[in-house]
């Protein structure tokens, strides 16, 4: 039996066999709005598992530091346990969501240049927006881990802008969260959580069709089939496990 350390809202966090690694298991679940609004969407944990896996791999290839080491199944993958630094890092290349609602700025504006923005996770404050003073001065990061955020996060927003282009998708913004990983009394700044259309808004390069989390947040229907062309276009189901997941036969 493994032990659960943690259970999220869309993943379920257990103990891994080596020291100072975690499982995490991938959920069907969905919220929204703070688990004001709930789903299963099934086969969502499976493609965001292979989602993340890919892309984590592709950032460890370009030598940015995150906490994946391995997949381990269809819906479980092993990362390093890591301290978890108490903000969520949003990057935003076209003005969406909580930006247009909070400041009237035209939908689907592309911005002169990405924005980064800092939210406190805290569910019981809503996730409220904060500053970089706020990270410094309530020390939830040093000025010099903000730095390497602030860095990774730029890194990061710059490759897969040219990653998904390249399958003909438009990243539209995206959430990061981080941690430190601890070794030999060295600490590295790592990207922690998932990346996926969980966290991701991404966008039909013609079209403009939402293919990410917002399907559900929106009623927009087709949420897993929207799921299912990301993991598609980006190649990281084969032939067989595609038409698994299609048949919601895992
Ligand atoms: P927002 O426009 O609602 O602030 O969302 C910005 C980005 O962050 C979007 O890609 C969705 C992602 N996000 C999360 O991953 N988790 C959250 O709790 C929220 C509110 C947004």
């Amino acid at each position: 039996m493994k032990k659960k350390i943690y259970e999220g809202k869309a993943k379920v966090l257990y103990q891994g066999k080596e020291p100072n690694t975690i499982i995490q298991y991938f959920k069907d679940d969905a919220t929204a709005f703070n688990n004001k609004k709930k789903a299963t969407i099934p086969g969502k944990g499976v493609l965001n598992n292979f989602i993340s896996e890919l892309i984590m791999t592709r950032l460890n290839d370009i030598n940015i530091p995150n906490h994946f080491i391995k997949r381990l199944n269809m819906r479980e993958q092993l990362v390093h346990k890591l301290e978890i630094i108490p903000i969520e890092v949003v990057i935003r290349n076209i003005a969406t969501g909580s930006l247009v609602k909070r400041l009237g700025i035209e939908e689907g504006k592309i911005l002169s240049r990405p924005i980064i923005e800092f939210y406190l996770k805290n569910d019981e404050l809503n996730d409220p927006i904060i500053s970089e003073e706020h990270i410094i001065v309530f020390d939830w990061a040093s000025h010099e881990e903000l730095e390497s955020i602030i860095s990774i996060s730029q890194r990061i927003n710059d490759f897969l802008t040219g990653y998904f282009y390249s399958q003909k998708i438009r990243l539209v913004d995206f959430k990061l969260e981080f941690g430190r990983f601890w070794e030999n009394q060295e600490m590295t700044i790592m990207v922690a959580d998932e990346i996926s259309p969980d966290n991701c808004r991404l966008w039909d390069l013609q079209t403009n069709e939402k293919l990410d989390k917002d399907r559900f947040r929106q009623d927009l229907g087709n949420v897993d089939r929207a799921y299912k062309e990301v993991a598609y276009r980006l190649g990281v189901l084969s032939e067989k496990e595609f038409k698994k997941v299609l048949k919601n036969d895992i």
